[in-house]
């Protein structure tokens, strides 16, 4: 064991007691176990809080989160480790560096063989490395040595270090004896830290302001407001894949949401996986005891089928039911197992008050499993219809993926989307499409990382697992379809796939690790970046000569699908198990796939988060890694209205941003005027920094009534009805009127309102129209004049305006009107020249 500069950290402060004059005491500590790690200043005679430093990011939300007897040294270069326990069941603790206590690297979970590892404590060596002693439930003490980059923990071994190692110091601070770590630091240092918490909070206060208290905002005007719009003669180029759509399995979004099939479970395969009450049968009825069987599957993949006896109706009850329209055309097909002998069945759709709507025969003849269909036309309608199956004079057979599509599908795709939902989105004419998710491409543990090879071929041989979001996913939305709906609606795919890690809030696996579970193990990744490279082949590649192509040629698009993005990675914990899969992942990619373009993450959130900041360090050192990176946040309306410039000084030499997952909030938690005029002021100097941001979406896009995981969503919507919010009207707006090169205009207006009001002139180089968005969110109307540029008469002019509570708005379309343009209060308007 090497020698140890500071035992103790008070030993630190008599170290540095040589300049004790100059020198600031400070205190660190966790005052709970929930509440992460604090400093507080010694000050005049006693301890004063100073503010938060870090909280922990280990495993679930909820249970987890937790920091247990955080113990913290001082290296000998000045910079500063971190090591706590996450619970008392894992055989992790947690390790985070930094370099001025206010940025911690993002924690690393180094697995020790121990079933606990409790009260680590943490001694800098002379020689730049770091000792760690742990203790476990039964006593045990061990030691594990860490490199000075703190990326490397050796294996732990056993120690015999005397208890006094754990003898922390202590101070009292708001009355409360609390155990930390005393250490002396510099004034300067000690500014730096104080100031970052005095920005913080200036940041908060700015954050907060809300357009719905305009009326108490003494700095709000009362009286209409003028203004001067200056547009230049000069131009840059700008992203034309600026407004793209998220699409994520989220709240019912595909099974029951855009994926048009009406049965539920159509395979039998739900589980308790997918829901703790759920299993087989879920979401079907009969009158006797429904019987699974799994003797002789469809498919492995599909392991569980009904078995039918004679006059037993089976019964479904759809996705709340299922919407019947009179007049349409229903196709219903299922597999049946049925030995030979001829088989009856009669199909039918029948109304809540027992109505039959629909009814048609199934015969059926085959001895192994056979699929049939029949069509069902329905002569009334019943949104809350259920599906029967009834045999007619059949002997005891099996069936198993059974299924019913409306014939009108989104241009009329088999397998197909729902028309209505699939056509509000069409309208945004959206650029590109990311899917599959969200959190649903990491998935909740390693186990249930998307495999996007499990979403293609066959549908009886797509591999359902559960959704993250807590229900279940068929994959009858695969892959295939996903990149179709892109060819359909004129948008660029952008699969988003795992980084070799599962979501960061995992709960532990049979180990007990949690969060991102050590990753894909390292003799394991090279099969699971094959996977990744055969996504690339099967969308791109030859069929006559690739086996995926093939795949995709047998389902129907023997044309590539031109695929040029990549995600990898969503909103990740960037640290060590991350960046190291993260690389091999993008050199393999970049060396078979030189023109495809990678996206990495950035993390859950913006500046000063730790994930941003670790994740933008590793993107500026390996700019030949990736194309772009993702970043993401949620916000308040203040926080958008004062963040305005946030893309203004991003370095255009590094890789691109894709804002791929953003939204404004508000305590309604759905999308009003409010946030879409937040998010429409937002979008203006995004759309001036478009040089450097090249692709944004809003998120989450679709949720359906009852089913909400997250909230707000920019559509909503039930089995009848297709709601889409102001946050909808904006983006829609921001794509139609988009273009691709930016033109500098300069707005004249009080400082105090200028957050308030944005103007964007954008031109579209292959039509030569120019378009011209302005915001006004003020509460009082907004008079323009505009100096350098002619607005015609007849321009087109389109936008809404409203209260900032307001969730519905009309959209107003017309002619510009002549003299000074006019906005109201709280007004979006695009003008087409
Ligand atoms: O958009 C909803 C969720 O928000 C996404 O799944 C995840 O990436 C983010 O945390």
């Amino acid at each position: 064991m090497k020698s140890r500069t500071c035992l103790l950290s008070l030993f630190a402060m008599v170290a540095m007691a040589v300049c004790a004059q100059e020198t600031k005491r400070v205190f660190i500590y966790s005052p709970n176990e929930r509440a992460g790690l604090h400093i507080a200043q010694f000050a005049g005679d006693g301890w004063q809080e100073v503010g938060q430093l870090c909280s922990s990011d280990y495993g679930t939300w909820g249970a987890e989160k937790r920091m247990f007897h955080p113990s913290v040294a001082r290296a000998n270069d000045g910079t500063w480790r971190l090591v706590f326990q996450v619970n008392d069941r894992s055989p992790l603790f947690a390790a985070a560096y930094s370099r001025d206590l206010v940025t911690w690297r993002p924690q690393d979970y180094p697995v020790m063989t121990t079933p606990q590892c409790l009260k680590p404590v943490i001694f800098a060596n002379d020689d730049g490395t770091f000792d760690i002693y742990y203790q476990t439930k039964d006593g045990d003490r061990r030691w594990v040595s860490a490199s000075n980059d703190f990326r490397q923990f050796r294996k732990d071994e056993k120690s015999l270090i005397e208890m006094e190692a754990w003898t922390r110091d202590t101070a009292t601070i708001a009355g409360k004896l609390q155990e930390g770590c005393l250490f002396e630091i510099s004034p300067q240092e000690l500014s730096a830290v104080i100031t970052h918490f005095d920005r913080m909070k200036e940041d908060a206060r700015l954050s907060s302001e809300r357009m719905y208290e305009d009326a108490k905002n003494a700095l709000m005007p009362k009286q209409p407001v003028s203004a001067t719009l200056t547009v230049t003669d000069q131009e840059k180029t700008i992203s034309d894949k600026l407004i793209g759509i998220f699409f994520e399995d989220i709240s019912y979004a595909a099974d029951g949401g855009l994926y048009a099939e009406l049965v539920q479970n159509r395979d039998f395969e739900y589980s308790a996986e997918d829901r703790r009450e759920w299993n087989a049968t879920t979401a079907w009825h009969s009158a006797r005891q429904i019987e699974i069987a799994t003797e002789h599957p469809l498919s492995p993949n599909n392991p569980h089928y009904a078995l039918l006896w004679p006059q037993d109706t089976l019964w479904n009850e759809g996705w709340d039911g299922i919407a019947v329209e009179a007049g349409k055309k229903y196709d219903f097909s299922m597999y049946v197992l049925a030995g030979g002998q001829k088989q009856t069945f009669l199909i039918q759709l029948v109304g809540a008050d027992g109505t039959v709507l629909a009814s048609n025969k199934l015969k059926t003849a085959g001895s192994d499993w056979t699929q049939y269909a029949t069509v069902l036309t329905a002569k009334k309608g019943d949104a809350k219809a259920r599906l029967a199956i009834i045999p007619k004079g059949v002997a005891h057979v099996g069936i198993d993926m059974i299924s019913l599509f409306p014939q009108e599908t989104f241009m009329h795709r088999k397998n197909g989307l729902r028309k209505d939902l699939a056509e509000t989105i069409a309208a945004m004419k959206p650029k590109f499409m990311r899917f599959p998710g969200g959190c649903m491409s990491h998935g909740q543990g390693m186990d249930n990382i998307y495999h996007w090879n499990h979403t293609v071929g066959p549908l009886q041989d797509r591999k359902p697992d559960f959704n993250i979001w807590g229900y279940h996913q068929t994959r009858g939305l695969g892959f295939f379809e996903y990149f179709q709906f892109c060819e359909d609606i004129g948008a660029e795919p952008l699969p988003v796939l795992a980084a070799g890690v599962p979501c960061q809030n995992s709960a532990a696996n049979a180990d007990g690790i949690g969060g991102q579970q050590g990753g894909i193990p390292m003799d394991q990744m090279p099969a699971y970046i094959q996977e990744l490279l055969d996504m690339i082949d099967w969308a791109n590649g030859d069929p006559a000569t690739s086996k995926w192509a093939k795949i995709r040629a047998d389902a129907g698009h023997p044309a590539p699908f031109n695929l040029k993005y990549i995600g990898i990675g969503n909103e990740d914990i960037i640290g060590t198990v991350f960046e190291e899969r993260y690389e091999m992942i993008c050199k393999a990619i970049r060396q078979k796939y030189p023109e495809i373009k990678i996206c990495g993450t950035v993390g859950p959130f913006h500046t000063p988060s730790a994930d941003y900041i670790e994740g933008w360090d590793f993107t500026k050192k390996h700019p030949d890694l990736q194309y772009m990176v993702d970043e993401h946040y949620y916000e308040s309306t203040g926080w958008l209205m004062h963040h305005r410039d946030y893309y203004d000084s991003y370095d255009r030499s590094m890789p691109k941003v894709y804002l791929g997952e953003y939204a404004a909030s508000t305590p309604a938690k759905r999308p009003n005027v409010e946030t879409a005029l937040a998010e429409a002021l937002y979008l203006t100097d995004v759309e001036r920094n478009g040089d450097v941001v090249e692709m944004t979406s809003y998120a989450p896009m679709l949720a359906k009534d009852g089913h909400h995981n997250w909230d707000p969503d920019m559509i909503y919507f039930s089995n009848t009805e297709v709601r889409p919010t102001p946050a909808y009207d904006v983006q829609r707006l921001f794509s139609v009127y988009g273009g691709d090169r930016y033109v500098s205009t300069s707005l004249d207006i009080a400082p105090a309102l200028r957050h308030r009001v944005a103007a964007s002139l954008v031109r579209d180089s292959k039509t030569g129209r120019r378009y011209l968005k302005l915001v006004n969110a003020l509460p009082v109307e907004l008079t323009l004049t505009v100096n350098g540029l002619t607005i015609p008469a007849d321009s087109k002019t389109e936008g809404f305006s409203g209260q900032p509570e307001d969730q519905k708005i009309d959209i107003t379309s017309g002619v510009v009107e002549s003299g000074a343009l006019k906005l109201p209060p709280y007004a979006f308007r695009v003008i087409a020249l």
